[in-house]
């Protein structure tokens, strides 16, 4: 069994094959995620909120995904590791540099991934140009949180779409090999991964990028957001109708790859488009 890795993404991507990518923070659910065919794992900094039990990603530390990364990694014998930089954890050069190291020499991490624009073009060189494969994820920006105030659907106005495809631009040139886009309108995730270089992975970002990504805890239905009845538009419960946890991983699996997930129902519209239904 080959191991995925940077080269296969990209083969991936070339051949219209779609990378079927799912968070993972344990051992139990390594081995299943693994077996099911989960192409890129994710040690996701919301692990924050599924394992945590916290409202937001900002308290997760390096510590913190060197832990989990430990627990998952021993347990991936195809699925390529990809641990998130956490909150302030990417602040400087160094502290990037710092941190990278402790996510691939102690986590086993095969990439980290880090939340921005083209601000943080600069940080993704100085890893790039090390030896560190980076994923710069885009779009909304969890991490932003106590700035933003709210979570809301990104690059919707004409302005904001034309600076995350050139966000998108720089970041490539600047040395990621992956791309991350999260809860952006279809026609957004289209544009980015027509002119990306790179493979683009979505979340809430349409049916036309190269791959998609959940949270394991959203597909199984257990999350404590969905249990408390906040269920992202973009989330599909996968433990409905399966006999169990390697039926839904696996069922996920499948409609990624068949490009029956996502479904229009899951996908976020052009503000312009709803504008005109209404006025309709
Ligand atoms: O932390 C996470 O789980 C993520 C994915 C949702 C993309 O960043
Ligand atoms: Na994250």
């Amino acid at each position: 069994l080959k191991s995925v890795n940077v080269a296969e993404l990209r083969r991936m991507r070339a051949a219209g094959e779609k990378i079927a990518s799912l968070t993972c923070y344990d051992a139990s659910f390594a081995l299943l995620e693994d077996r099911a065919g989960v192409d890129l794992v994710l040690i996701g900094d919301s692990l924050g909120m599924v394992m945590q039990g916290g409202t937001t990603t900002t308290p997760v530390t390096v510590d913190h995904i060197v832990y989990h990364s430990r627990c998952v990694a021993p347990f991936l014998k195809r699925a390529f590791l990809v641990a998130d930089l956490p909150f302030l954890s990417y602040a400087t050069l160094e502290r990037a540099l710092d941190s990278s190291q402790r996510l691939m020499q102690e986590g086993g991490a095969k990439m980290v991934k880090l939340e921005g624009g083209r601000e943080q073009a600069s940080i993704v060189e100085y890893l790039a140009t090390r030896g560190v494969p980076v994923c710069a994820h885009l779009g909304l920006q969890p991490q932003f949180v106590h700035k933003l105030g709210n979570f809301k659907v990104q690059g919707r106005e004409d302005e904001a779409a034309e600076a995350m495809l050139h966000d998108a631009r720089v970041l490539a040139d600047a040395g990621a090999d992956l791309l991350l886009v999260e809860c952006v309108p279809a026609s957004l995730g289209r544009r980015i991964t027509e002119q990306s270089p790179v493979p683009v992975i979505g979340i809430g970002a349409g049916a036309e990028t190269d791959g998609q990504i959940l949270v394991l805890q959203d597909i199984l239905n257990i999350s404590p957001m969905v249990t408390i009845g906040h269920k992202p538009r973009f989330v599909k419960n996968y433990m409905a109708g399966a006999p169990d946890i390697e039926a839904a991983i696996r069922a996920y699996v499948d409609e990624v790859k068949s490009g029956a997930y996502p479904a229009p129902e899951h996908c976020f519209a052009d503000a312009v488009a709803n504008k005109a239904v209404a006025a309709a």
